[in-house]
């Protein structure tokens, strides 16, 4: 690989001193800006990995929330960002607080500039010691689950949950949202443990008509039902010394999960018109997308079937709440669908970054694979955009992450369903809303919209 440009982000508003800043790092690739929101901006477009920011933002005020507010940002947007912040000599306080905050350093002013260029150095050092920490720590924790992607804590806990309980024989539940990977994640429970060079044998209970369920899972005696012409073995036999993945053990026809809690306990099966007990020596895996608490409580599933299944439950999970390790493994398909068709893409435009992080992701890993497979196909060019990823233009769901504007389109959003419901009287959307109808006018003024366009003569 070849050397990575350094990027440093200069976040001051005195146009002098960026200037001279700007020069005195001219070795660096440098991107400036002089408040919060250009610096969230030039963050999201250029990821410095270092960032030297005067924590006074507006020169005239003597609150530091500006600034401090724009450290937060950064850091919740890239947490491993090392912040220099610049402060005068009477902000030492302040100061403490901004590396409470996670602020990498502080430096006071006046600037005295080869000070402060070993300082930025330093930091770039630093951060380039920890990008290859994590790698090869990314690496350690890959390697042995191969082909699963876990950057996030939760994710991560899952991988370790796995490794702990694979060379056991415990019977394992996974639970997790449809698409989170739970089929994934079995295989690679099967692929650490000691069965690993046995079958990994998986029938879906929810694919499969109830009446031929039984036999699929436990085999038939020839002539034991109409069409039954031969002896046929079932999965759990053929998982013999191996895994048995149950998916969608939810699904399970009630009548049959008696069955199943016998073969859990007594581990022998009966083949349907057989009579004889048949010992199997198998270690069993399920794994859901419903909540076993609600199909107990609805009489759809065994409570004492759920106690055998769940010695141990692993809870995978949503994409969406996977903080950090969102985008990292959106660029790890990207990177993987890229190679495979070809094409030789970039990565991800500012726009397409932020779709992934706003919306909601209701089909989950699978969703994500299918979108970047079809944006790879679709991209004109090197980056994928959120129209790529058919995610533009969706206000419900691509949020911005600009507080201004996301209190705009809530308010709206609330006004239009206010007057929506009241056929648009004013006093009744007024009390809806919690506000006096003065308040609603301003509103309505202020967002162009006008509350004739609900009223019921309106309606076609
Ligand atoms: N952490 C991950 N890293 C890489 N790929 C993943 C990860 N999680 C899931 N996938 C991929 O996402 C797709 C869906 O995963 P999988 O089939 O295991 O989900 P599932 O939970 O069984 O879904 P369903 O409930 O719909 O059956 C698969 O192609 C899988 O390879
Ligand atoms: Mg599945």
């Amino acid at each position: 690989m070849g050397e990575i440009a350094r990027k440093l982000m200069i976040v001051e508003d005195d146009p002098d001193l960026r200037a001279q800043l700007q020069q005195c790092f001219d070795s660096y690739v440098v991107c400036v800006a002089k408040n919060r929101e250009q610096a969230i901006t030039e963050l999201r477009r250029h990821e410095p990995a270092v960032v030297l920011q005067n924590l006074r933002l507006h020169s005239n005020s003597e609150c530091m929330e500006e600034g401090l507010a724009t450290l937060a940002e950064t850091l919740k947007l890239a947490p491993h960002t090392k912040v220099i912040v610049l402060i005068d000599n009477v902000d030492q306080g302040i100061a403490m607080s901004a590396v409470a905050q996670g602020a990498y350093n502080f430096y006071k002013k006046p600037v005295e500039l080869d000070t402060l260029r070993l300082i930025v150095n330093r930091a770039f050092a630093i951060s380039e010691l920890e990008t290859e920490n994590r790698r090869l720590q990314n690496q350690v924790n890959e390697s042995p689950l191969d082909g699963i992607v876990a950057a996030s804590e939760g994710m991560l806990a899952v991988c370790r949950m796995i490794e702990k309980v694979a060379p056991t024989d415990v019977t394992t539940l996974l639970l997790g949202e449809s698409g989170t990977g739970k089929e994934l994640l079995s295989r690679a429970l099967h692929r650490l443990s000691p069965r690993a060079d046995q079958n990994f044998v998986a029938i879906n209970c929810a694919a499969i008509p109830e009446n031929l369920l039984e036999s699929e899972l436990f085999g038939h005696e020839k002539g034991s039902f109409t069409g039954a012409h031969k002896q046929t073995i079932g999965k759990v036999e053929l998982a013999s010394g191996g895994t048995l993945f149950l998916d969608e053990i939810g699904d399970m026809p009630i009548a049959l999960q008696s069955k199943m809690l016998r073969f859990l306990q007594e581990r022998v099966i009966e083949r349907v018109g057989g009579r004889q007990e048949i010992p199997v020596d198998v270690r069993v895996v399920c794994a859901t997308n419903q909540n076993p608490e609600d199909l107990i409580a609805e009489g759809l599933f065994r409570e004492d079937l759920y106690y055998r299944v769940s010695e141990m439950t692993i809870n995978i999970p949503p994409y969406r709440d996977r903080e950090e390790g969102r985008l990292i493994l959106a660029r790890t398909l990207l990177q993987k669908f890229s190679a495979s068709q070809n094409r030789a893409i970039n990565g991800f435009a500012d726009d397409a970054v932020q779709a992934i992080e706003s919306y909601s992701w209701p089909g989950n890993v699978r969703e994500l694979e299918n979108k970047i497979k079809g944006a790879v196909i679709m991209a004109d060019g090197k980056m994928i955009t959120a129209q790529d990823l058919g995610l533009a233009g969706n206000g419900n769901d691509v949020e911005s992450l600009n507080l201004r504007e996301v209190r705009q389109q809530a308010e709206t959003k609330a006004i239009r369903v206010a007057l929506t419901k009241c056929y648009g009287n004013i006093s009744k959307a007024a009390e809806l809303l919690g506000i006096t109808r003065p308040t609603l006018y301003d509103l309505l003024n202020k967002y162009g919209l006008s509350s004739d366009s609900y009223s019921k003569k309106a309606a076609p």
